[in-house]
């Protein structure tokens, strides 16, 4: 583990105004206790109400997804400037939630890491092989080819995460064997890149994921949402 690791809610659709002040009341004074980085990516409504709260210095606010334009007829998508106003810090891009409910392809998803760029913003690039590749030993070539797809946004400051789809949700995370052999061999390919694991991270394994040397924080879905279990993710951060 790095020394600047960073711990990522992705809430994903959960939350209200009431859960959000709640967590944030039970996390903060954890967060800022801690060198770990705590970063809370919440939907969308609840980001200028996050921004507003005292988390400055002690949490970073990033979204869940951002748009590849930056201003324009584009229904229903938020440019990324809009999302760095806000107070935004940071921004998941590539989720395999998006990929495969919205179609989202990788020249999609460097459009959107480049418009977050653009604006101050760190994109958070997801990645990651479905049961079946794995299964047929291609895990490697599919994070490859999106890494292929993805292109020169991989270059500049960003965050990549590599999340297994069939760990996602699914309360089984991959070995520690198979992280970290997809962990070095990334970190062969992107040297300069902070590097995260997601996939039912939890307070049973987060610390031997941790350990790894090629791991420098976690994606974390479910068990963000319960401000003790992620205090508790925080604090095996350290
Ligand atoms: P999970 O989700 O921790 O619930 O598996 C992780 C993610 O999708 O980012």
């Amino acid at each position: 583990m790095s020394a600047d690791c960073l711990i990522v809610a992705n809430w994903k659709m959960h939350g209200s105004q009431q859960s959000l002040r709640e967590w944030l009341a039970a996390v903060l004074p954890v967060a800022g206790s801690l060198s770990a980085t705590a970063v809370l990516c919440p939907p969308f409504p609840l980001l200028p109400i996050a921004c507003d709260l005292p988390v400055q210095g002690v949490l970073k606010i990033g979204a869940q997804d951002v748009s590849e334009q930056s201003t324009g007829a584009f229904t229903g998508e938020v440019q990324a400037e809009l999302l760095a106003e806000c107070g935004c810090e940071m921004v998941i891009v590539g989720h395999s939630e998006r990929r495969a409910r919205h179609g989202e392809a990788d020249s999609l998803i460097a459009g959107k890491a480049r418009a977050a760029r653009n604006a101050g913003l760190t994109p958070i690039i997801c990645v990651g092989e479905s049961a079946e590749a794995r299964a047929d030993g291609r895990a490697q070539q599919v994070v490859g080819e999106q890494l292929d797809g993805l292109g020169d946004v991989l270059g500049a400051p960003c965050v990549l995460a590599y999340e297994p789809i069939w760990a996602i949700g699914t309360g089984k995370s991959a070995t520690i064997s198979d992280i970290e052999q997809m962990h070095a061999w990334l970190r062969g390919r992107l040297p300069d890149c902070p590097l995260l694991y997601g996939g039912s991270v939890s307070r049973a394994n987060l610390a031997d994921t941790l350990a790894l040397d090629c791991v420098d924080g976690a994606l974390v879905g479910s068990a963000s949402l319960d401000a003790e279990h992620f205090n508790d993710l925080l604090r095996i951060a350290g």
